[in-house]
């Protein structure tokens, strides 16, 4: 077999066979096969695009070039829950313990932010003490125990896949469908999921611009997982302004908990509860989304969600403190309030610029050596279809460094369209899409 002929029956629209793509992989994992020849191989997918069975192909030739999570020591269906990526998108802190409380458990893997905001392993760390470098036995007793881990990524986990990902950066080739949701799937697999519930989101703030590029990733990623033995949903939902309000690292910490504690944003309750309720049905604690949903509710009103991540803070030597009282957790040594300046309502929020201002202030890396400030972010105090007057606060900066707060008041201005009439407020979820097919809401 040569990778010329591999490049050349894609280039040519072929349909590649298993033992090609598995000889590609392995070959380009190990070195043998040259950048160049994966970028052309890349370019070839990017314009013929993959059958669903070739995804699939690809994706486990990935999930096998490095090392896999082995979750078998935990009792349970293992569920796990992936984001495409959002702003302020505090989801994967809330439904770790919500989903614990509620019967499923929750071995969560995750990664450290780049660009707007950290991951779910850099906003935990912004509780003191708390750790995420536990041993992977540690993990699984952790699991057992408590119901509930976080930990950060370690070892040697698709490095196909880093590899690919970094070519395709600097060779035009992110934009492929088959390539994303390859990708995507072959970290989770990789982490031990059993079943996966994705959420796509669309919009400003978000990678897939329009609803039908959303759907078809959609697709593609529960095919992926439909084909492999992973029971996988994917919901599409919206990202054309932050969820909730909080987007910084502590500040999410602290939103988390209010959501725990019932007292959260609408929108982030309500995306929770949608996410989490697929993630029991999978787990198969409850038969259908509306029971998850009713259970869900139900824990959150007993306290037991809250009581869970308090569990979750000590099993990871943290501070449990924090969840009564917040103001323990990291807080910055300058705010400022940015005020409107119109009367009306606000028409639109850019969500990738109120990311780019929270990033500016401290909140995210630009590159994987930058030092995030736990403490820095925004809070967003009006929402799409809010009504403002002059002197009212739109959003709120936090940040140790005094300097950054002009440029980032200006990046939140640019973002914010205040205009006479009041916009017709956006839906949250599009809709989700399941083995059995597309459903729109
Ligand atoms: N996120 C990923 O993990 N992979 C992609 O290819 C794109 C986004
Ligand atoms: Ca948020």
């Amino acid at each position: 077999m040569r990778a010329y002929d591999i490049i050349w029956k894609k280039r040519n629209g072929g349909i590649l066979s298993r033992e090609e793509i598995e000889f590609f992989v392995r070959g380009y994992t190990a070195g043998g096969i040259p950048d160049y020849q994966a970028a052309a191989l890349a370019m070839a997918i990017y314009f013929r695009g993959l059958e669903a069975r070739e995804t699939a192909d690809l994706t486990m030739a990935m999930v096998y070039s490095g090392d896999r999570v082995d979750l078998g020591g935990i009792r349970g269906i293992k569920v796990d829950k992936h984001s495409t990526g959002g702003v302020g998108d505090t989801t994967t802190l809330v439904l770790v313990p919500l989903v614990a409380a509620a019967g499923a458990p929750v071995a969560k893997m995750s990664g450290r932010g780049l660009g707007h905001t950290g991951g779910t392993v850099d906003k935990l760390e912004s509780i003191p003490g708390f750790k995420v470098s536990l041993e992977p036995m540690e993990f699984v007793e952790a699991v057992n125990r408590v119901g509930a881990a976080v930990v950060g990524q370690t070892g040697n986990m698709v490095p196909a896949d880093k590899k690919l990902y970094a070519l395709r950066d600097v060779t035009a080739t992110i934009e492929s469908v088959p390539l994303i949701a390859s990708s995507v799937m072959s970290k989770k697999i990789a982490a031990g999921a059993d079943a996966i519930v994705l959420d796509v989101k669309v919009g400003s703030g978000a990678f897939m611009k329009t609803p039908e590029a959303a759907f078809e990733l959609a697709r593609a990623m529960v095919d992926i997982g439909t084909m492999v033995g992973r029971r996988t949903v994917a919901v599409v939902t919206q990202m054309d302004q932050p969820l909730g309000y909080a987007v910084g690292n502590a500040l999410e910490v602290r939103e988390a908990i209010d959501t725990l504690k019932g007292e959260g944003p609408a929108d982030l309750h309500e995306l929770c509860l949608l996410l989490g309720a697929h993630m029991l049905q999978l787990a198969g604690v409850v038969a259908d989304v509306q029971s998850g949903t009713e259970r869900l509710q139900q824990v959150i009103a007993e306290g037991l969600a809250v009581a869970k991540f308090k569990e979750m803070i000590v099993s990871q030597s943290g501070d449990p403190a924090v969840v009564d009282r917040p103001e323990l957790l990291p807080r910055a040594s300058f705010t400022r309030e940015v005020k409107a300046e119109q009367d009306g309502f606000v028409r639109s929020i850019d969500a990738q610029e109120v990311g780019l201002a929270a990033m500016m202030l401290g909140a995210g890396r630009e590159t994987k050596e930058d030092h995030i400030d736990m403490s820095a972010g925004v809070v967003v105090g009006k929402k799409v279809g809010d009504r403002v007057q002059p002197g009212e606060t739109l959003v709120t900066l936090h940040a140790n460094r005094q300097e950054k707060l002009a440029e980032a008041e200006q990046r939140i201005r640019s973002a914010y369209r205040v205009g006479a009439e009041r916009p017709s407020p956006p839906p949250l979820v599009y809709g989700v899409v399941t083995a059995e097919g597309v459903r729109r809401f």
